[in-house]
């Protein structure tokens, strides 16, 4: 057998063999047609909607990342969200992660629900309570891990293992971690799914998301989902994030640098309350982060001693950090989750979940830490 080369190596080289004339880079197909040679026969490529030869490479490196069989580019992570979702018929129920993104809580309740399919949130850390929401008609169990904005961790092997006894499927949203960090599938799950628009292509300049496989008998149907709902990626945003997955793994190891040393800054704060990041020893899965994957991340969150006008005067007092709803890009972003990237789910919802008024959420960037710690400090003082 190939020795399996690493996951640098990959980013690199996987989509060499997709470039013409000794392009290093795949070239965009900036076509919405190919010409076909006959009346009614299919070649590889005839519409973008269908199939485009930068989508594809860009499908196939990070089908291999993955470890997947097949994988669909899709316009945004959301689209790829519903495109899972359209798998599933009125009548099937998906039991899902509750702390998810703000927008696929609203996807999943303000448009998959009127469909007909029915959903349980529950805080998937606690397996117990997957196990005990799983029924007869459960399709899919929905993980995000680590969550958003809370940063909590679902033990995928042994969500998986509820998945199979009930024959339903296991989908993780792997944005936060990226297969650099962990890997679903080998873990377990059937099913990718990725925000391309974050730590993938890396520098805020593309929206786009994926969905990957591990099972091959998936394949035609997702395909048919993506061109029978035109949730297909424009081709210069497919070259945007082949380029940026070719420094995904440096990109990454430097987030978690700097995220590891603000989260211990943050824990020497009085006014802080609580850090939350899973490589603090602290954290309360941190053994189980550590076993399931190989990275914590670059996203910390905290509870500020005080109301949402603390926290947000904190946020507008911070220097250097971009006040942005998004995550993942080589700039450092700040934001209020709440009123944000969380702002469509209701308040007592948040709560209940200890997701408080005053939670703050950093994507560390690949700066100089210590200019990011100075920024810190700053608003901190003016705290005072
Ligand atoms: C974890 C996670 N999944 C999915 C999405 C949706 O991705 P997109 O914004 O590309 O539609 C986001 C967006 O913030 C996210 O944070």
């Amino acid at each position: 057998m190939a020795k399996r080369r690493g996951f640098e190596t990959e980013a690199i080289h996987l989509s060499k063999k997709f470039g013409e004339r000794g392009a290093l880079n795949v070239p965009i197909y900036q076509n919405s047609t190919f010409a076909q040679v006959e009346p009614g026969k299919w070649e590889d490529y005839t519409y973008t909607r269908t199939n485009n030869p930068t989508e594809e490479a860009l499908r196939n490196a990070l089908s291999v990342l993955e470890g997947g069989a097949y994988g669909i580019i899709t316009s945004s992570g959301l689209a790829a969200i519903n495109a899972l979702c359209e798998m599933f018929d009125s009548g099937d129920h998906i039991v899902s992660t509750a702390d998810v993104y703000g927008g696929t809580y609203r996807l999943f309740t303000e448009f998959v629900a009127k469909r007909g399919i029915e959903f349980s949130f529950v805080e998937s850390k606690d397996i117990t309570q997957v196990s005990g929401a799983v029924r007869e008609n459960t399709k899919l169990i929905y993980v995000e891990t680590p969550s958003n904005p809370l940063l909590e961790i679902t033990d995928i092997p042994a969500i998986a293992r509820i998945a199979k006894s009930q024959g339903a499927l296991l989908a993780v949203d792997n944005t936060m971690a990226t297969p650099y960090f962990q890997k679903p599938l080998e873990l377990g799950a059937d099913i990718v799914i990725h925000s391309l628009s974050k730590y993938i292509s890396g520098h805020t300049n593309v929206i786009g998301g994926a969905l990957i496989v591990k099972d091959d008998s998936y394949r035609d149907q997702i395909k048919f989902i993506r061109k029978a709902t035109g949730a297909n990626p424009a081709p210069f945003d497919c070259y945007l994030t082949l380029l940026g997955l070719k420094t995904l793994a440096l990109r990454m190891r430097r987030h978690e640098e700097n995220a590891l040393r603000v989260a211990k800054y943050l824990v020497e704060q009085p006014r802080v309350v609580s850090v939350r990041y899973p490589g603090l020893s602290e954290h309360p899965q941190h053994e189980l982060a550590k076993k399931q994957m190989s990275g914590f991340g670059g996203i910390v969150s905290f509870e500020l001693d005080g109301d949402e006008k603390v926290a947000k005067k904190f946020i507008q007092d911070t220097e250097l950090f971009t006040i942005s709803i998004s995550f993942g890009s080589v700039a450092s972003f700040i934001s209020y989750p709440a009123q944000m990237s969380h702002k469509d789910m209701p308040r007592e919802e948040r709560i209940k979940r200890g997701f408080s008024d005053s939670l703050v959420r950093l994507s560390l960037g690949i700066e100089d830490v210590n200019d990011l710690i100075s920024a810190l400090d700053g608003a901190f003082s003016k705290m005072r």
